[in-house]
């Protein structure tokens, strides 16, 4: 029987938000499977830093500087993608802010910088990466939506609004480029250990969310959501489209 190595071989993958959490690890276990890598972020000497790892351990990754926000800098990361690897094969729309507001105390420059980067940036990434992906007739976009995009939790009003958003943009996505060689898909995360849940406080916080609000009564990992990713883009998976893949421990049905 064939290993599962180099799933990504020769792939080139641009992702939004690697210089922490599940864009790290998704990059870094990319980059194992022979992707080529393009990460970015807002934070350069950390995502510089990622990416020179990748490259010591014998990978194939460089870091352009991003803020998701401006979709000019979302249409340039991808442009130096091309320019340097000479083709785009998936995008994964990944960076998030994840901010906890209650809806009553919630301003219009709030809510305009969740929505622009936890959804805007989503929808002009994919824009972007169509206007290389439909010429060449192939390629595959994946989200990092959230378990909150269909569960409601008290605080992440504004987020869970945009993550259903996304659901939405996963099925238009799909819908509309599949004859186009396009595939699209999304991930739902419930609680992982990145992000907000590094912070101890955090964890003490959603000690009884974690313990009763989730069957499996854990924080799920990055590696866990990185190899759902691997799988979602590997050719194996051309079959799927619009697909929800929940990695929640069983979150969604508490
Ligand atoms: N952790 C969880 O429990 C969980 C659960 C469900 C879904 N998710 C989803 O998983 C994804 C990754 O989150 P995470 O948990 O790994 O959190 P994280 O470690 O905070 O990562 C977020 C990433 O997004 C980037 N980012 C944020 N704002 C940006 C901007 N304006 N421009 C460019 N990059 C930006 C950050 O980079 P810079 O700060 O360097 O810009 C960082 O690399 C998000 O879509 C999140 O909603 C997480």
């Amino acid at each position: 029987m064939a290993k599962y190595v180099d799933v990504l071989k020769d792939k080139v993958i641009v992702i939004t938000g690697t210089t922490s959490g599940i864009g790290e690890g998704m990059a870094r276990l990319f980059a194992e499977q022979g992707a080529k890598v393009v990460g970015s972020g807002r934070r350069k000497e950390k995502g510089e830093q990622i990416m020179k790892e990748i490259c010591d351990a014998g990978g194939d990754a460089i870091f352009v500087r991003t803020d998701v926000s401006d979709h000019l800098q979302i249409k340039a990361l991808i442009d130096t993608a091309v320019e340097h690897y000479g083709r785009i094969d998936i995008l994964v729309n990944n960076a998030a802010l994840e901010p906890t507001i209650m809806l009553k105390d919630i301003t219009w420059e709030q809510f305009e910088q969740v929505i622009n980067t936890n959804l805007g940036a989503y929808v002009m990434g994919t824009k972007y990466a169509l206007d290389y992906m439909l010429p060449q007739k192939s390629g595959k976009i994946l989200n990092i939506n959230s378990v909150t995009s269909e569960q409601i939790v008290p605080g992440v009003g504004v987020y869970s609004l945009a993550k259903a958003g996304i659901r939405n943009l996963t099925k238009t996505t799909a819908l509309e480029y599949a004859r186009e060689g396009i595939r699209c898909n999304e991930i739902c995360p419930g609680l992982i250990l990145a992000g907000e849940f590094m912070k101890p406080e955090v964890r003490e916080w959603a000690k009884d969310s974690i313990e009763n609000g989730t069957p499996v009564p854990r924080l799920g990992t990055v590696e866990e959501i990185a190899y759902a990713a691997l799988y979602l883009l590997s050719d194996e998976a051309d079959f799927c489209n619009a697909t929800s893949l929940f990695v929640d421990g069983g979150r969604r049905l508490i």
